[in-house]
């Protein structure tokens, strides 16, 4: 079983970076396959807090081989600056290897970002202002810059010309800002091209043989279904493919060898940035839903939007990526609620939709149809099997399983390393 996908069921946070992690001991390479440093993966290990953002959580572990697929876009800044805060901590990045078909973040990219955001007004998407979504707008209209065009200073510079040719124009006449210089680019990308250099390779072809060879690959998603460019509830998603076909594209790994896609979904239902969200809630049991499970941004630091679990979420997500298991996160966060609300079909302008609606006004206009289950008050944190749950807990499981129709195998209970319950193994 070594092609093992793991993918964010809702609207990312799910805590992904976590499960890619307790994969590690048995894995040989994870390769981050979509997004960038938009990105913000927390692993808790022992008394030691990492955040991840463009590099792969796998890097963690010290028998694994990290890779960026060519399905990412990479602000090489942040890249160098995250090896080096990990490498001052005593972690070796030392094996990293990079697409050469990836695609740079300039300061183009986050110049835009920016002042696009602030152009939209309320229809804004509350990007995480990194660059990523001009920058894959780049890539599929064929201006973008790739890491291999780093390697010769002449190509380099007829691309960087190419894409800066139709932005300034619209930064100095439409956005009112200055104009950039190819110079200023070029220089600043090729200050990093040297020590970038002996990363870089064909990862398609690494990976290929690693599987050829029966070696454990975890393709590692960034953001989740919800906010897949295809899937998610567009406009109010991210640029990539963050679903399950993604890990092929963004990887050059054949659909096939996929073995098994494992979709991390919360106990409860988190967003970040604008777009529709029926269970979302505005009240103090929302606050304290929030202050519970510190819901606060990785990435930008922003207070999350919270809400109930919402089951024809999941379902969508499992059909969408074809998910064979499911790894239940932050149980352990509900502890104390007398009943616990769960979303399991949808009232659109007293119509009934058992499933997500196909028009984004009508999901616009979902508001949630809720069954309640009996809470818990006993800690969960220290359970380690099923049967060391309360009974109601045990029954919130097996009911979230059996309205999603894939078994849940992995539960989380606590931030920790080893605060999971395994009911399935994963590997
Ligand atoms: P990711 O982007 O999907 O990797 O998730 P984030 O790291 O942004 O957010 C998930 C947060 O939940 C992190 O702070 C994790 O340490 C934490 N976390 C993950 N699993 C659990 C769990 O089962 N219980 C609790 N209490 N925290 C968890
Ligand atoms: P992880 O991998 C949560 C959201 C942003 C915004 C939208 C578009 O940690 O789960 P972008 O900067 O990507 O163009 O922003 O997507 N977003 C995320 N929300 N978790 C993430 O990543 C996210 N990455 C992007 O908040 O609404
Ligand atoms: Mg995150």
């Amino acid at each position: 079983m070594p092609g093992i996908v793991i993918v964010g069921v809702q609207w990312g946070d799910e805590g992904k970076g976590k499960a890619t992690d307790l994969l590690g001991e048995r894995t040989d390479w994870v390769v981050k396959f979509n997004g960038g440093n938009n990105a913000g993966h927390t692993v808790v290990i022992g008394d030691e807090k990492y955040a991840l953002h463009l590099l792969p959580s796998g890097i963690l572990s010290p028998g694994v081989n990290p890779v960026i697929g060519n399905g990412v876009v990479i602000d090489l800044e942040v890249l160098f600056a995250e090896l080096d805060a990990l490498s001052a901590r005593g972690i070796d990045v030392s094996k990293l290897r990079v697409s050469a078909n990836a695609h740079i973040i300039t300061q183009y990219h986050r110049t835009l970002d920016k002042v696009t955001e602030r152009f939209l007004g309320k229809r804004q998407i509350g990007t995480t202002g990194r660059g990523i979504g001009p920058a894959y707008a780049d890539k599929i209209n064929r201006v973008g810059i790739r890491v291999q065009d780093l390697f010769d200073e002449s190509i380099l510079r007829q691309k960087v010309e190419g894409a800066l040719e139709q932005k300034n124009h619209l930064l100095v006449k439409v956005f009112n800002r200055r104009g950039i210089t190819c110079d200023e680019i070029v220089e600043d990308l090729l200050s990093y091209a040297e020590r970038l250099r002996p990363m870089v390779c064909d990862t398609g072809l690494l990976l290929n043989k690693a599987l050829d060879a029966g070696e454990v690959v975890v393709f590692e998603g960034g953001q989740a279904t919800m906010l897949d460019i295809d899937h998610g509830t567009y406009p109010f998603v991210t640029s990539s493919s963050a679903t399950a076909g993604g890990a092929a594209t963004g990887s050059g790994v054949g659909p096939g060898r996929l073995d098994r896609i494992v979709g991390i979904v919360k106990a409860y239902t988190t967003r970040v940035g604008s777009g529709p969200f029926p269970t979302e809630l505005f009240d103090e049991q929302g606050d304290w839903l929030r202050a519970a499970g510190f819901e606060f941004g990785t990435t930008t630091g922003r207070p999350r939007r919270v809400g109930w679990y919402d089951a024809p979420i999941t379902r969508y997500a499992t059909r969408i990526n074809g998910i064979t298991d499911l790894v239940l996160t932050k149980l352990d966060i509900l502890t104390g609620l007398e009943k616990i609300p769960v979303c399991v079909a949808y009232d659109v302008n007293g119509e009934r939709f058992d499933e997500v609606p196909v028009n984004q006004s009508d999901f616009h206009h979902a508001t949630p149809i809720l069954e309640h289950y009996a809470g818990w008050s006993e800690d969960i944190s220290s359970a380690r099997t099923f049967e060391d749950l309360p009974q109601t807990a045990q029954d919130y499981v097996l009911a979230l399983e059996e309205m999603s129709g894939t078994r849940i195998s992995v539960i989380g209970v606590g931030p920790g390393r080893d605060q999971v319950i395994v009911r399935h193994d994963l590997i």
